[in-house]
C-alpha cells in the first residue's frame, strides 16, 4: 500500500488535492504537511503534521515515521507572491524542492510528484498553442525556479533513477480555498467580491487571455500522470495541460448570466507584466499522447459551478 506524504497540503491544490488522494489510497496512508496556515476541516479528517520544506530534518522525520514511499510536493511560493518578495520564493522553491529530491535518493522513495506551471515560458515562447518542448526564458522568479525545478526532476531521474512527474498547470480556479498568491486569481475573486458586493476591480486587462482548468481536472491531471506506466513516459516532468483559455471579459460576461447587475472595473497593477509574459493556450499533445491526458470541463461548466458552490456558502 502506498504512503504519501504531501507538503504544501493545505493550499489551494493540496486542500482538495488529499481528500482525493485519501478516497484512493485509504485515510491513513495520506499524510497532509501544513506550514504555517490551518487546515480545512476535510484535512483534518486523517493526518496532519505540520513543518517546513526549507528544513530537510522536517521532512526526513515524517518520511521516517510514516514509511513514505511517495511525496506529492506542493509547497511552494507561487506567481504574484513570489514577484513581491523574490528572495523568499527562491529560497522554498529551490531549497524545498532540492530536500524532496534529495530525501528521495537518501531513502530510495518510489515517485515524487511536483506541479510546474505554464509560468516557465517567458514572452519569447510562441504564444498561441504553446508546445512541451520550447524556448524557457521566464521573466518571473516563479517560473525561473520551475524551469530550474523541472530540470532538477530530470536529472534526479537519469542520475538516480528517482520516478519525478510533474505537470505545467495553467491558472486554477476552485472553491474551497480563497485565492490568494497567483495571477491568474482574478478569476476566482470576482465571484468572491460579485456574489457578496456585485462589484469587482480586476487587476489584469480586459482582453488578457490565459491557459485556465478547473480543479477537479487539475487533481485528475496530476494523479494520472502519477499513476501512468513509467515506460510510456518520454517526459517526465514537464508537461504542458490544458482545459480552456479566456479573458476577463469573457468570464465575467458568462458569469453576468448568474449576478445580472455585477459591475466591473479594470485597474492592472505588477501582475499585468507577469501574465503579458505567459501563453494565450497551451498545446498539450504530449500529455495526451503518452498518458491519455484529456480536460473534461469547459468554460459554462465551471461558471455554473463555482456559482453555485460560493453563492450558497457566501450567501450564508
Ligand atoms: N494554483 C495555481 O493556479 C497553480 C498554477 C500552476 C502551478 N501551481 C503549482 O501547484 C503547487 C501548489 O500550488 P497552490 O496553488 O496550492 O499554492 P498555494 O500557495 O495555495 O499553497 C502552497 C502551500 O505551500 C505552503 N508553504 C509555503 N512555504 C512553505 C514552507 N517553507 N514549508 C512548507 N510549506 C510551505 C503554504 O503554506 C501553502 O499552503 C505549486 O507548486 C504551484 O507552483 C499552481
Amino acid at each position: 500500500m502506498k504512503k504519501i506524504l504531501v507538503t504544501g497540503a493545505f493550499g489551494q491544490i493540496g486542500s482538495e488535492l488529499v481528500p482525493v488522494l485519501r478516497e484512493k489510497y485509504g485515510k491513513e496512508n495520506v499524510i497532509a504537511m501544513g506550514h504555517i496556515t490551518s487546515p480545512t476541516p476535510r484535512l483534518e479528517e486523517g493526518p496532519i503534521v505540520f513543518g517546513d520544506v526549507v528544513h530537510k530534518e522536517d521532512l526526513d522525520k515524517m518520511i521516517r515515521k510514516f514509511d513514505i514511499d511517495t511525496v506529492y510536493h506542493l509547497a511552494a511560493i507561487i506567481s504574484a507572491k513570489g514577484e513581491l518578495n523574490p528572495q523568499i520564493a527562491y529560497k522554498i522553491n529551490m531549497t524545498g524542492l532540492y530536500n524532496v529530491l534529495e530525501l528521495a535518493r537518501e531513502h530510495a522513495l518510489e515517485r515524487i510528484v511536483v506541479p510546474s506551471s505554464m509560468a516557465v515560458f517567458g514572452p519569447d515562447a510562441p504564444q498561441d498553442n504553446t508546445p512541451t518542448d520550447t524556448i524557457l526564458h521566464p521573466t518571473t522568479m516563479y517560473g525561473m525556479t520551475k524551469v530550474a525545478g523541472e530540470l532538477l526532476g530530470s536529472y534526479y531521474f537519469s542520475k538516480y533513477g528517482i520516478d519525478v512527474r510533474g505537470v505545467r498547470y495553467p491558472g486554477i480556479l476552485s472553491s474551497e480555498t480563497p485565492p490568494t498568491a497567483g495571477t491568474t486569481d482574478y478569476a476566482t475573486a470576482v465571484f468572491y467580491d460579485g456574489i457578496r458586493t456585485r462589484k469587482y476591480e480586476c487587476f489584469l486587462k480586459e482582453d488578457t487571455t490565459l491557459p485556465m482548468m478547473y480543479m477537479c481536472d487539475a487533481i485528475k491531471a496530476l494523479m494520472d500522470l502519477a499513476e501512468a506506466p513509467l515506460k510510456n513516459l518520454k517526459h517526465h516532468t514537464d508537461f504542458n495541460v490544458a482545459a480552456m483559455s479566456f479573458s476577463p471579459k469573457e468570464i465575467f460576461t458568462e458569469l453576468k448570466k448568474y449576478l445580472p447587475d455585477l459591475q466591473i472595473s479594470y485597474k492592472p497593477d505588477y501582475r499585468q507584466a507577469i501574465a503579458d509574459s505567459w501563453p494565450r493556450s497551451l498545446d498539450d499533445s504530449a500529455a495526451h499522447e503518452e498518458w491519455g491526458w484529456k480536460h473534461s470541463i469547459d468554460l459554462p461548466t465551471m461558471v455554473k459551478d463555482l456559482y453555485e458552490k460560493l453563492s450558497a456558502r457566501l450567501e450564508k
